[in-house]
């Protein structure tokens, strides 16, 4: 039987390209976001390759929100199998700038960590009750960042937030892998989203392989994560980052 994915962030430029690359395998996806015209863009693309989605508009800080959401994708689908919370960002969701600690403001902070942090607690939380309901395992992915791994400057906010996912990946595996969900957690380097115009020398100046991260880099990985083929994994973080987080400041 055809699985039920529920992804959030999937109206972004990595979320988006997710939804299509595990739809275009068979699963169904529910295509969640709080954006309501990105929803409608990737349940467009969605339908246009001849697979199943259904837009969801959430708000993945909202653990109310989240569950409501998560009970009507059981409804519409039947099961739910998949979670990927890609839902997410630095200073910039919260309409804020990349600043010092000691200039950032309070609302910033709150949002960055409620986004990515809180966001895979309920989305998490809400699709592993699901789970172990249904008796049938599961694969729940988060996503980090190469910055959660090695901090950036101007970003606290954001690397406290996904490095608190990498430790909530850890625990969240012990939990839940004795009802066979499998918990794992994705961390890219620079993916740079269209709307980032010339960007591109930052994009290749930051990973060893000098070539631009494509959201499909990062959509296949998913996928191999989601898939049968990495049933004896879990509680680990995948960076993909082109090598990225191997420099050492001064050196080769
Ligand atoms: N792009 C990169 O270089 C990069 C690098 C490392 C990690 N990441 C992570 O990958 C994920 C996706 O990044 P992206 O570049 O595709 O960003 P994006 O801005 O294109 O997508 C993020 C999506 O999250 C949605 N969103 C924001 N707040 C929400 C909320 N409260 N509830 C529900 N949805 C909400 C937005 O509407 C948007 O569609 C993020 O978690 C990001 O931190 C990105």
């Amino acid at each position: 039987m055809s699985k039920t994915a529920f992804i959030t962030g999937a109206g972004g430029y990595i979320g988006s390209e997710t939804a299509v690359t595990l739809a275009n395998t068979g699963i169904k996806v529910a295509v969640c976001d709080i954006n309501e015209a990105a929803i409608s863009n990737t349940v467009k693309r969605i339908e246009e390759i001849g697979g199943i989605a259904k837009g969801y508009v959430f708000d993945v800080t909202d653990s109310k929100s989240v569950d409501e959401t998560v009970r009507q994708i059981v409804t519409d689908f039947g099961s739910l199998d998949i979670m990927v919370h890609i839902a997410g960002g630095s200073a910039r969701i919260a309409g804020g700038q990349y600043v010092p600690l000691v200039e950032q403001k309070d609302s910033v902070i709150d949002t960055v960590l409620k986004v990515n942090l809180y966001g895979a607690f309920w989305a998490s939380r809400a699709a592993a009750r699901v789970m172990i309901k249904q008796g049938s395992g599961g694969k729940i992915i988060n996503f980090s960042s190469a910055v959660g791994l090695n901090g950036l400057k101007t970003c606290t906010d954001y690397a406290a937030s996904k490095g608190g996912v990498m430790s909530f990946t850890k625990a969240l595996a012990k939990e839940l892998g004795p009802y066979k969900i499998n918990v794992n957690s994705v961390a890219p380097g620079v993916v740079m989203r269209p709307e980032e115009n010339g960007g591109i020398d930052r994009a290749l100046k930051t990973n060893l392989l000098n070539e631009k991260c494509e959201a499909s880099d990062i959509a296949n990985l998913v996928e191999f994560l989601v898939s049968d083929k990495a049933k004896f994994i879990t509680g680990q973080t995948y960076v993909i980052d082109g090598g990225r987080t191997l420099s050492m400041k001064g050196t080769d």
